[in-house]
C-alpha cells in the first residue's frame, strides 16, 4: 500500500481523500509540481531532479492563487525525501505535490477566504512521450491560455484544460504533440513541455516574458548548452511559419524529459532525424539525472531504501 503526504502526515493511500465538493476539484484553484525521480540500478539508489528547486517555483506558484505552502521549501524537500524513502521502488517515479482551496463551499471565488489543502504522492513512470523516431507535432488550433487570463507561470491545476483541449486535437488528428501559439502568433510551448529550436549554432527558446512556464528542464537545458555544448541560448520569439525551417526542434519537460520533434503540420524538420544538438543534450541530461555526472551532483538528491 502506497504512502502519501496529506494534511501533515503520513498516512496510507485510503485514507488521502477529499470531498467531491472540494473547490479545487469544481473550479481548478490548485496549484502542482511534476518531479522525476530516476532509479540507479548500480547504485540501488533513487536520485531525485532539482528537488528543491521544484518546491520553489511552487511557492511562486502558490502565492497568484493567495495559497500557503504548509512549510518552506527546505522542509518539503525533506517530507519528500522521507516519503520517496517509504515508498521505495526499483523504477523511475513521478512525485506529484498540490496545494489546493480546500472549502466544500459553493460559489467562494474570493482566494484569500479560501482554506488551503496540500498533499503529495508518488508513482511509477516511464517515458510520457513517443520512445524512440521523434515526435510528430502540430500547431494547435487552441491558443495557449494568456497571461491576464490565466498565468501560464504558475503551474495551476485548471490551465491544464488548455493542455488537455490541444492535446486531444493533436492525437485525433494522428500527431504525437501539440505546439502552442500565443495571441501573437509566436509558437511558445508544447501541450506541457517548453520549446528549442536550433539553426546553424544557434540556439534559440521563447523568451520568459512570454506565457510560458519557467521549466527546471528549460533552464537545466540552457545551462547545458552553454557550459558543455560552448554554444549560445537566444531567447526570443519564434514565429509559425519560422518553425518548419529549423534545422533541429526539441520540447523538454520533467515528463517529457528531452523529446526531438522530427515534423511539425506534416512538414520534416531537418533531416527528420534527431539532430546532433539535440543528441548531445540528451546524453548529457540522462547521465546527471541518474548520477552519473560528478559535475551536477548538486542538481540531484540521493535516496536509498531503509
Ligand atoms: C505547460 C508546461 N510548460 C513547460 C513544462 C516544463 O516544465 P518543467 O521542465 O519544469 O517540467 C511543463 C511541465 O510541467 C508544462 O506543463
Amino acid at each position: 500500500m502506497a504512502v502519501l503526504y496529506f494534511q501533515n502526515k503520513f498516512v496510507p493511500e485510503e485514507e488521502a481523500v477529499v470531498s467531491v465538493k472540494t473547490h479545487a476539484l469544481q473550479y481548478g484553484t490548485g496549484c502542482f509540481e511534476g518531479i522525476r525521480a530516476y532509479y540507479n540500478e548500480s547504485d540501488n539508489a533513487l536520485y531525485v531532479f532539482r528537488l528543491e528547486d521544484h518546491f520553489k517555483r511552487m511557492a511562486d506558484s502558490c502565492k497568484i492563487l493567495f495559497i500557503t505552502l504548509p512549510q518552506t521549501s527546505t522542509k518539503l524537500s525533506e517530507i519528500t525525501r522521507e516519503l520517496v524513502k517509504q515508498n521505495f521502488t526499483k523504477e523511475d517515479i513521478y512525485i506529484r505535490p498540490v496545494a489546493y482551496k480546500a472549502n466544500t463551499v459553493v460559489g467562494n471565488f474570493n482566494l484569500q477566504k479560501l482554506d488551503d489543502g496540500f498533499a503529495i504522492y508518488t508513482l511509477p513512470l516511464g517515458r510520457y512521450l513517443k520512445e524512440s523516431g521523434g515526435v510528430k507535432a502540430n500547431i494547435s488550433s487552441w491558443r495557449r491560455v494568456s497571461g491576464n487570463a490565466i498565468p501560464p507561470r504558475a503551474k495551476i491545476t485548471g490551465s491544464y484544460i488548455n493542455t488537455a483541449l490541444a492535446k486531444t486535437e493533436s492525437v485525433m488528428n494522428g500527431y504525437d504533440e501539440a505546439l502552442f501559439l500565443d495571441n501573437e502568433n509566436h509558437i511558445i510551448e508544447g501541450s506541457a513541455e517548453n520549446l528549442f529550436a536550433v539553426k546553424g549554432d544557434t540556439v534559440v527558446t521563447p523568451e520568459m516574458s512570454e506565457d510560458i512556464l519557467l521549466g527546471i528542464t528549460r533552464d537545466t537545458v540552457m545551462t547545458l548548452i552553454k557550459q558543455e555544448l560552448g554554444l549560445t541560448v537566444i531567447e526570443r520569439s519564434i514565429d509559425r511559419s519560422e518553425i518548419y525551417s529549423f534545422d533541429e526542434v526539441f520540447l523538454t519537460g520533467t515528463g517529457a524529459e528531452i523529446a526531438p520533434v522530427v515534423s511539425v503540420d506534416g512538414r520534416t524538420i531537418g533531416t527528420g532525424e534527431v539532430g546532433p544538438i539535440a543528441q548531445k543534450v540528451m546524453k548529457l541530461y540522462y547521465d546527471i539525472v541518474h548520477g552519473k555526472n560528478e559535475k551536477y551532483k548538486h542538481w540531484i538528491t540521493k535516496i536509498v531504501q531503509n
